[in-house]
């Protein structure tokens, strides 16, 4: 079998180790990759979003599944094209996908379909919703509706900075049309979660819960950034709540969409807030989650490549799926300045020991390949990946290989799967 993974960053690189090892793999290419991808993988050059020339190389090469990465060739339609064009992609349709590129699209549904998420309101007009802020008071939720890159939410703890979040989405227009329309929501409070399910628009199949920290510095504290760091399966979720989120939250949310007429086939992925009042969801994203797809991958026992297959042929309901037990983290490598500006073209030093651990990987974000050496060419460059019996085990291996590996620049946090340890990590 031929597979094309589209994507450049960790998660994709993840997902290219984990098919790679498939029996069923005869040859991996990743359009547009990354350095360490094209170590494993063929690249291919054509960008995530040129949807037409992605379409031709699956053509050319004979690609037997494509697995796409980022949500914005899934908004713009991937599935759509090569569907049309008889070649077999893994991830919903443009219109399946509104589920993540339209804020206010989630919001409708869940209401419509009574699934539990926090209050809320959708707003074309700013002095609207100026009006519907001052009457709840802060703190207080301001999300674009459209695709922002992870930028597009203000979690707003005064009216002004609520206030300053309408004006700078809606007036100033920061992020053009992706702001135009708000929604405007009541702040969850409680401990995050990310749960991502296969679903071939009937079945669901869970794959191990996952927590990010996505604030740049220790302690969850800085600017919001990709994500810094991720651990599976995350502690907080125990069996009782693991049911209660597929019966209360997924596959009503696969059953509303059945409903609407879009069935949904890939990864539905449901960021939730686990309040006092249950699980409520935040939003919900139609791929992969980058970077917890990276400490979700490293558990999985059993072959990708069938669940990939059955989520396509809609016959999820007997794929077998088994888990590896342990715990396993993911400590993203950035440079220094991310999530802002940065510098790139860093050689990357250390790299060797890790090439044949098990226990221990290293999957490429932004970097380049440069004669026999790695440069970074991203904000954020490489991803730790270690896995142990617990998580300390794990996070040692994790930290320990960090020591040996540098490039200028080169920051990361100290304190990933700190809830998981119930304590700080001191370093
Ligand atoms: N209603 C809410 N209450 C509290 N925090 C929220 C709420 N909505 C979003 N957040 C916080 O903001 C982050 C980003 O919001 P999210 O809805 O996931 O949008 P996006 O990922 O598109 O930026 C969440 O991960 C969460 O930490
Ligand atoms: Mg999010």
């Amino acid at each position: 079998m031929r597979i094309l993974v589209v994507g450049s960053g960790g998660r994709e690189d993840a997902l290219v180790w984990k098919l790679s090892q498939s029996p069923e793999v005869e040859r991996i290419y990743c359009a547009p990759g990354n350095g360490g991808i094209s170590e494993r993988a063929e690249v291919v050059d054509a960008g995530a979003e040129d949807l037409e020339a992605l379409a031709d190389a699956a053509e050319s090469k004979e690609i037997d599944l494509t697995v796409v990465g980022p949500e914005s060739a899934l908004a713009k339609g991937i599935v759509d094209l090569f569907e049309k064009r008889g070649l077999r992609i893994f991830g919903p349709s443009k219109a399946a996908a509104r589920l993540e590129s339209s804020k206010a699209f989630a919001k409708n549904l869940m209401k419509k379909y009574h699934i539990p998420t926090g209050q809320f309101a959708v707003f074309d007009d700013p002095q609207a919703a100026r009006a519907y802020v001052r009457q709840l008071g802060a703190p207080i939720v301001v999300k674009a509706d459209g695709l922002c890159g992870g930028k597009g939410t203000i979690v707003a703890s005064t009216l002004s900075e609520a206030l300053g979040a309408i004006d700078l989405l809606m007036e100033d227009r920061i992020f053009k049309q992706a702001g135009e329309r708000i929604v405007v929501e009541e702040r969850l409070a409680g401990e995050e979660v990310s749960v991502l399910v296969m679903t071939d628009g009937v079945t669901a199949l869970p794959l191990l819960p996952a927590q990010d920290h996505k604030r740049l510095h220790d302690g969850d504290k800085g600017p919001n950034t990709g994500g810094m760091g991720a651990y599976a399966p995350a502690p907080v979720v125990d069996a009782a709540t693991a049911t209660q989120i597929t019966e209360q939250i997924i596959l009503p949310t696969i059953r509303a969409l059945a409903s609407e007429g879009l069935p949904f086939k890939g990864v539905l992925y449901a960021g939730l807030m686990l309040t006092s009042d249950g699980p409520k969801v935040l939003e919900y994203n139609v791929r992969f989650g980058d970077p917890e797809i990276q400490a979700i991958l490293p558990l999985l026992k059993s072959d990708l490549v069938p669940i990939l297959d059955d989520v396509v042929e809609g016959r999820l309901a007997t794929t077998p799926c088994e888990w590896e037990s342990g715990s396993c983290v993911c400590v993203v490598l950035a440079s220094h300045g991310y999530p802002g500006d940065f510098a790139i073209g860093k050689e990357i030093r250390g790299l060797e020991p890790f090439a044949d651990r098990r226990d221990l990987l290293v999957f490429h974000a932004g970097t380049k390949k440069d004669r026999e050496r790695f440069v970074s060419w991203g904000g954020r460059v490489l991803n730790v990946i270690g896995l142990g019996v617990d998580f300390e085990q794990a996070l040692k291996r994790a930290y320990d290989a960090i020591q040996t590996i540098s490039f200028d620049g080169m920051c990361y946090r100290k304190d990933i799967g700190f809830r998981a340890l119930k304590k700080p990590v001191s370093r």
